[in-house]
């Protein structure tokens, strides 16, 4: 996958502006608070329909406007060209479009345009709380398994549905209705059983993919990652296993208003030398573990998506030493197109980055008129 030009119009501080990439390396360079992360996230926005940083279309709407415009064009390794627009007009209305089809919904479009983003923000996936983790493994899953994503979007509705009654429940003592409740939990079981085994089956293609890419960056300790179900599988009956552990739950749900149980509670864990990662791990030992996820998840998009992803490397170098920092840029030059920001291209340089060639373009972010 390559992204070949951009257009942002209101996007964060860029009045209109359209700037064209290179196929291999481009190194977007300015000073902080120039627009090169938002360079990134319009790039992400596009392809996802959502950016990195915030879920919220007014934050990403320059300061005094209503909505904003993206255009990119996106070319796949067979050389056909998408032309993907999102137009956001008011907080309600986003309309996504590729190759002028509206699309009718997210799932229409992950997946087919992957990237890989690094960004100062992802810290979080190894030091934060396991929804983050969920949530990053959500959304890899999703790109290469439709139905997966479906599933989610299903259980994520009836999930919604039921807490709602199990709040109104335990603030304000409205009656739950069992029958109804009954009902959710049983289409609830079905599809947690189907979570479950993509969970598994994908996550075993991935810890492969991780403990070969934490393997080329260090030898020292033994990376492993755990996936650990809220609600274990031993019987061949899973579904009625989870039917029964939804309905012996209830009134520990109604008391907390809110599902105890179910796939939303799923863990997944790193674990170095048999050490938790979240609460043994150096900060490097982060870094180190998060650098392999992200290169698995490139990996694993590959794999299954047979299109290269386009990866998006917000602030490497501040974040990992140097030598790491080229071995991740050297190791994708070449199959990959990468997006590089920079604040200092002589330190870059000194470092041993070349930054000459036709592989290589250098985007003056600072340059480019961001105020009209
Ligand atoms: N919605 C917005 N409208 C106008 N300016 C914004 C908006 N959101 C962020 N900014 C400005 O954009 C700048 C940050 O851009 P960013 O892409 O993060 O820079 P860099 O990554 O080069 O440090 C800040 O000056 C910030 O005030
Ligand atoms: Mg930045």
């Amino acid at each position: 996958m390559l992204i070949k030009s951009l257009t942002m119009i209101n996007f964060r501080k860029y009045e209109q502006v359209s700037m064209e990439f290179g196929q291999h390396t481009n190194i977007l360079h300015g000073e902080n608070g120039s627009g090169k992360t938002t360079i990134l996230e319009a790039i992400h926005s596009l392809a996802y329909t959502r950016s990195f940083k915030t879920r919220l279309d007014a934050d990403l709407s320059r300061h005094g406007q209503v909505g904003y415009q993206l255009k990119g064009l996106f070319a796949d390794h067979l050389g056909a060209d998408h032309e993907v627009r999102l137009k956001v007009e008011s907080a309600r209305k986003k309309l996504v479009s590729v190759n002028n089809d509206n699309l009718s919904s997210r799932a229409q479009i992950i997946g087919r345009f992957p990237l890989v983003s690094l960004t100062p923000e992802d810290g979080e996936l190894t030091f934060g709380t396991p929804e983050i983790r969920r949530l990053f493994f959500n959304k890899l899953l999703s790109q290469v398994d439709p139905a997966y994503l479906e599933d989610l979007q299903t259980y994520a509705r009836i999930l919604k549905q039921r807490n709602a009654m199990l709040q109104a429940y335990a603030n304000d003592g409205v009656p739950i209705d069992r029958m109804l409740i009954s009902t959710l939990d049983d289409q609830r079981a079905k599809i947690s059983v189907q979570l479950h085994h993509a969970r598994s089956r994908h996550i075993s293609e991935f810890k492969k993919l991780l403990y070969t890419a934490y393997g080329r960056l260090e030898q020292e300790k033994s990376l492993k990652m755990a996936f650990i179900s809220n609600i274990r599988i031993t019987a061949s009956e899973p579904e009625s296993l989870y039917r029964q552990a939804y309905q012996d739950s209830l009134v520990e749900d109604m008391r907390k208003g809110t599902t105890t149980r179910g796939p939303h509670r799923d863990i997944f864990s790193f674990f170095l030398d048999t050490k938790d990662l979240r609460k043994f791990g150096s900060q490097g030992e982060h870094k180190l573990v998060l650098v392999a996820t992200k290169f698995a998840e490139g990996r694993f998009l590959e794999n299954f998506l047979e299109e290269p992803p386009v990866f998006l490397l917000d602030d490497l170098f501040a974040e990992l030493d140097v030598k790491r920092s080229l071995m991740i840029v050297e190791s994708l030059e070449g199959e990959h197109q990468i997006f590089i920001t920079a604040t200092d291209l002589a330190d870059l340089r000194n470092h041993g980055l070349k930054i000459e060639g036709d592989t290589l373009q250098v985007i003056n972010a600072g340059k480019i008129q961001a105020n009209g």
